[in-house]
């Protein structure tokens, strides 16, 4: 199957599939975002063609941007299932997802021609196949940074770099495949410039979970644990409990959040080998340990 993919492309999927609900339900974020980034998308993927040409017509970016762990890639997975299930009455739409690790910059002039191949060819051919076409670009610091400097030190040329390509990238792309959406995620929101932002028909700004999101990051976990073990029902329904460990967690981002509480049950042997033991303390004792960890 993977051999099939096209060059730079490291999934492909037909949406909305069950095996993909999911990720929009696990991010909990501030009322009204989630509707107004599927607002945009449905309005992109569904009237974007008839729009194309007039001085109103969307550019078909979105920009995630926030610290990691802060659910941008969950978002960006979880936004093409809802958007493509908004739109099921009107045909059936496709996740193209960009390996932008296939385009290394080591060799630069190579690199570009690759991603300029991607935007002009590879992904106007794929958008051609499905009434509607979502295609997902994550961290696109990575797109263009040096092999040996990927993932440690992404410097702010390499991230301006990125977004130079994908922004005359998206210029063809749309020319050729109006309505097709790009959805595109950084961690380095500070260093991605001005024109890329300001021609993203939606920023979001993703943060770390405050106050009254971590008691309930901390509460969904445990119903995810509950579904497996109902004894933990109990815990999973007590918003007391919640508050008590979230005391220790505010500060974290949410997949420290949720392995703490995951962690829990890795603490002692009974626990692990039956989760449905698992108790209060075992829970306080983990978040204590995932607070003390940030403050170091
Ligand atoms: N606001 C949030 N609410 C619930 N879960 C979250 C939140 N932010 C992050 N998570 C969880 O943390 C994990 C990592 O999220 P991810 O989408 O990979 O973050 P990012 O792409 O920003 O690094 C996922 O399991 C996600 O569900
Ligand atoms: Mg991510």
């Amino acid at each position: 199957m993977s051999t099939t993919l096209p060059h730079g492309v490291s999934g492909l999927h037909a949406l909305p599939a069950d095996h993909h609900d999911g990720p929009w339900d696990a991010v909990i974020t501030p009322p009204g975002l989630k509707e107004r980034l599927l607002a945009t998308a449905v309005l992109v993927l569904r009237h974007g063609a008839r729009l194309a040409g007039s001085a109103v017509a969307p550019h078909g970016l979105v920009v995630l941007a926030g610290p990691p762990g802060t659910g941008k890639s969950t978002l960006a997975q979880g936004l093409a299932q809802a958007a493509a299930r908004t739109l099921a009455p009107h045909g059936a739409t496709t996740l193209v997802e960009v390996d932008p690790h296939a385009f290394p910059s080591e060799m630069l002039g190579e690199s570009q021609r690759a991603v300029s191949r991607l935007f002009h060819e590879t992904l106007p051919e794929l958008a051609a196949r499905r009434p509607h076409t979502l295609v997902l670009l994550d961290e696109v610091e990575s797109l263009a940074v040096r092999r040996r400097a990927a993932s440690f030190d992404t410097n702010p040329v390499d991230v301006h770099r990125a977004t130079d390509a994908v922004l005359s990238g998206l210029d063809a792309l749309r020319a050729a495949r109006p309505g097709t959406l790009l959805v595109v995620t950084t961690n380095f929101a500070e260093a991605v410039d001005d024109a890329f932002l300001s021609r993203a028909d939606l920023v979001v700004r993703t943060t770390l979970p405050d106050e009254t999101v971590v008691p309930q990051i901390v509460a969904d976990s445990l119903r995810e644990l509950a579904a497996q073990w109902p004894a933990l029902r109990r815990l999973a329904d007590d918003t007391a409990v919640h508050r008590r460990l979230s005391k220790h967690l505010t500060g974290l981002d949410g997949r420290r959040i949720r392995k703490a509480v995951h962690g829990s049950l890795a603490r002692r042997l009974e626990t692990a080998r039956d989760p449905s033991t698992l108790t209060e303390a075992d829970l306080l004792a983990a978040a204590e340990e995932a607070g003390a960890e940030r403050r170091v």
